[in-house]
């Protein structure tokens, strides 16, 4: 068989609902956050090369309170002597806030369901998740079971979590899910859940609401297909107010957030996932992802994502993965732009905001306000290689080093990092950039260096003096005549030095340099054929600076910069 033959072995694995709703589709987005259950500790970590130690496992845990979390699966207590271990500590060292609810999976078996519940001994609040697996493949290739059969695992796993609660006297509440239900005939999946419910009698109060959990085992449609089986059983399941409806995506298809984002849409109260997607093959949903583009919709998630390097960074000790540059919201790159076009509108952007300081953010090609998820702009938004251009270079200069040279003088200079970038073949740091426009256009001093200058105001208003150069190690004075002091000097150099310019351009600012404060002064002069030159002059007196900046563009004429 080719590889162009395959995929006639393949085809659909899904079932659509007996009942088509497509209304959820108009519906533009969810405008409040649904209940996050982190499963990080347990699906996430049971995906891992090397599951999290127990010392791991808690400063995970403490992150995900801290980032706000209210549910928490902390694993399967039942299958390793870790995750047992693991909920004993939260319990008797007291780490399970008031408002935080762990959450326990079990498999609809009496020997795991008892040892999850000696595990579970003095916690205040926990959700039992019970599962057994549903779908056509399960049945006929698994556990080799009618339908009828592998409903009444279900049912008796929902009686003995209800019997062993009433004899702990504990206030748990519980969860269902039917475990492979993508591959599961919807009113199938239906018929089995609603058995589960009948036997819990859920009621109204918060904590006596049943979780019905929907999960994307292994993602096997297109997102809208998964919304609509999330419409159908939202609108089928029995005592439905009482019924918190979950969604659990898994992303096989690379589609997990769009199933969480329409599920929400058709009816979902609630989705469990992980930090960044780890888990099981290609992961459980991100929940930052979906938290994020509810945030950047101007919905607050109920999560805070303000430290996202901090996260990232325990993140990826913690569990040994890595999070992709090109991840959304957390990846090193997702902020930066390296394209010339981009790091222009971006600057330019940014110039707007500052100026019309509107209420939402609409900077291009940002998504998001780096600096909300703990981000900067200078290092992290615009980032300079040879693809970078005036816009970028004039970016960086100006918001890290308070440098804000001419729109023409920017052009020269990006011209001149790209070529150093494309020559060096790689990117350059901000204090590379700075040190070119240091090195290239401030205080030149060859061949042509200012020793120093003497002008005085004449009575009609001009001003005459002299102007001290060193030239190959030798002093020399020239007389000065002009308007100002700038075009006395220039006289000066032109007429001694043989050389010529016109259309002498000269602006400057002010440079705070740590409790000092200098001038920049930055002159352009346009030489033979038409090129222009450009020099800066620094220094604390102001037309120094000019006198530099002068000097400094004459001696880049003068070796064709
Ligand atoms: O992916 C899945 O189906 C699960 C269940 C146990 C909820 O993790
Ligand atoms: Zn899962």
């Amino acid at each position: 068989m080719t590889t162009m033959q395959a995929h006639t072995k393949y085809s659909k694995g899904y079932y659509l609902p007996p009942e088509i709703d497509l209304s959820w589709a108009k519906k533009e987005f969810p405008d409040h956050a649904p209940t996050w259950c982190s499963v990080d500790l347990r699906d996430g970590n049971q995906a891992l090369v090397i599951p999290m130690s127990l010392d791991e496992k808690i400063e995970f845990y403490k992150t995900l309170v801290k980032i706000g979390f209210k549910e928490i699966e902390v694993g399967f207590p039942a299958a390793s002597e870790t995750e047992y271990a693991f909920l004993r500590r939260l319990i008797e060292n007291d780490l399970i806030p008031d408002d935080v609810t762990v959450q326990v999976l079990t498999q609809a078996r009496e020997h795991i369901i008892k040892k999850t519940f000696e595990a579970l001994k003095g916690a205040k609040n926990a959700i039992v998740h019970v599962y057994n697996s549903t779908s056509v493949a399960q049945r006929e290739q698994v556990f080799k079971m009618s339908k009828d059969e592998i409903k009444q695992i279900a049912v008796d796993g929902a009686k003995l979590l209800l019997d062993l609660t009433r004899e702990a006297g504990a206030n748990y509440r519980f969860e269902y899910s039917p475990e492979s239900f993508t591959g599961t005939e919807p009113e199938y999946a239906l018929e089995v859940c609603n058995a589960v419910l009948d036997v819990w009698q859920p009621t109204l109060s918060e904590n006596r609401k049943a979780i019905i959990n929907i999960p994307v085992t292994v993602e096997m449609s297109m997102p809208h297909i998964y919304a609509m089986q999330v419409a159908y059983i939202n609108s089928h399941l029995k005592y439905r107010d009482k019924v918190v409806l979950s969604l659990h995506p898994h992303n096989d298809r690379g589609c997990g957030v769009a199933d969480s984002e329409m599920g929400l849409l058709a009816g979902a109260d609630r989705i469990e996932g992980t930090l960044f997607g780890n888990g099981e093959r290609t992961g459980n949903v991100d929940i930052v992802t979906i938290a994020m583009n509810m945030f950047a919709l101007g919905v607050d998630p109920g999560l805070d994502f303000t430290n996202m390097p901090e996260l990232v960074e325990i993140y990826e000790r913690v569990t040994r993965m890595r999070v992709h540059d090109r991840q959304p919201y957390a990846g090193n790159l997702v902020f930066t732009a390296f394209s010339g076009s981009h790091q222009d509108a971006i600057a330019k952007g940014m110039h707007w905001k500052d100026e019309k300081n509107p209420d939402k953010w609409s900077v291009p090609y940002l998504p998001i306000d780096p600096k909300d998820v703990g981000r900067e702009y200078d290092s992290d938004v615009i980032r300079i290689n040879s693809q970078s251009g005036k816009g970028g270079v004039g970016f960086i200069m100006e918001q890290r080093y308070g440098i804000n040279m001419p729109k023409k003088m920017r052009e020269d200079f990006g011209y001149r990092v790209k070529s150093v970038s494309d020559r060096k073949h790689k990117e350059l740091m901000p204090d590379e950039i700075y040190q070119i426009f240091h090195d290239e256009y401030i205080n030149v001093e060859n061949p042509y260096k200012l020793i120093d200058f003497l002008l005085k105001k004449q009575p009609d208003g001009t001003r005459a003096g002299s102007v001290d150069l060193e030239i190959e190690g030798k002093h020399q004075t020239f007389e000065a005549r002009g308007n100002g002091r700038l075009d006395a000097i220039s006289n000066a150099l032109q007429e001694n030095l043989g050389i010529k310019y016109r259309d002498l351009t000269y602006s400057e600012h002010a440079l705070e340099i740590g409790q000092s404060s200098k001038a920049l002064a930055y002159i352009s002069i346009t030489g033979h054929g038409g090129k222009v030159y450009w020099g800066a002059g620094m220094d604390t007196d102001i037309i120094t600076a000019s006198i530099l900046a002068l000097v400094s563009a004459i001696n880049r004429m003068k070796a064709g910069s």
